[in-house]
């Protein structure tokens, strides 16, 4: 059977961990060239000696700190040069953002890191395609919101996490109108709790605090990174031609409820 990506170029960000290790891992099953990044080289290393114990190519460059521009344009042009396009772009990478509230989140410290790693690094990967993608006359990006960008917590202090998750959603919109006349569509994914080894080690995997997030899903399950890769598979592939500008929750009814 064809895959659904059969033929893309399909960029994707921090592919050494959680969401944008399984999109990695499903593009390349799903029949596109995966170029990856990770600013861990020991992480995407592992990543991609996944791949290949499954019979699947992952190529990748590591390590690369996505809130450098220098780093940010090496990885897309080596992709670029190496492989003629670039078809797909996914910005899963984020750094762990700091959560605190207002009163007591530090500028310089907590705010300005979690913008930069949360919006910048989606700026300036999506500035560095912008050339590879207009030249072959289209492509498609998709980038991370969350369920915070559009409802805030009331069990933790998140205020910095939601600004930047709601301007990625904002910027992702305007990419959209900006990228139409060059056939460049730009769509977030916003998932719900999804288990990924930073997400438990936050506790979410079991206790009270499983039990509250639980409680609020109408799918009775955490997420897994695969219910977020076959989403971005539909995003990324001509499945979605006509897809731009929208959000699509991933988060088991969450956000209906
Ligand atoms: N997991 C969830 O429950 C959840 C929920 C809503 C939104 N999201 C969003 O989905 C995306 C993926 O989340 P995740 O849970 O898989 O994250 P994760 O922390 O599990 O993995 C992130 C990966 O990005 C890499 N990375 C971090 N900073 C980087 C940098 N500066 N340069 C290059 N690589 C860098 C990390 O090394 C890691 O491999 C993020 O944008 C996140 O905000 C996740």
């Amino acid at each position: 059977m064809a895959g659904r990506l059969d033929g893309k170029i399909a960029l994707v960000t921090g592919i050494g961990a959680g969401i944008g290790q399984g999109i990695a891992l499903r593009y390349a099953r799903e029949g596109a060239t995966v170029v990856g990044c990770d600013i861990s080289a020991e992480w995407a290393g592992k990543t991609v000696a996944d791949a290949a114990a499954q019979g699947l190519t992952i190529d990748s460059m590591h390590p690369v700190d996505l809130t450098k521009p220098a780093d940010v344009q090496r990885w897309v042009d080596y992709a670029g040069e190496t492989y003629g396009r670039i078809d797909i772009l996914v910005n899963a990478a984020a750094i762990p953002p700091h959560m605190a509230p207002v009163s007591i989140m530090d500028y310089d410290s907590q705010w300005t890191p979690t913008m930069v790693g949360e919006v910048d690094l989606v700026f300036l990967a999506i500035k560095a395609a912008w050339p590879w993608m207009t030249k072959v006359g289209g492509g498609s990006i998709i980038n991370f919101a969350s369920v915070n960008a559009m409802r805030g917590s009331v069990n933790t202090g998140m205020v910095a996490h939601c600004a930047g998750k709601a301007a990625v959603m904002a910027m992702s919109r305007q990419i959209a109108i900006e990228g139409g006349p060059h056939g460049i569509r730009c769509n977030t994914i916003a998932p719900g709790m999804v288990q990924t080894a930073a997400t438990a080690s936050a506790g979410t995997s079991s206790g009270a605090v499983a039990e509250r997030i639980l409680q609020r899903l109408v799918i009775k399950r955490l997420g897994v990174p695969d219910d977020i890769a076959w989403a971005a598979v539909f995003l990324g592939s001509d499945e979605s031609t006509w897809i731009t500008g929208a959000n699509l929750p991933v988060d088991g009814g969450v956000t209906a409820a």
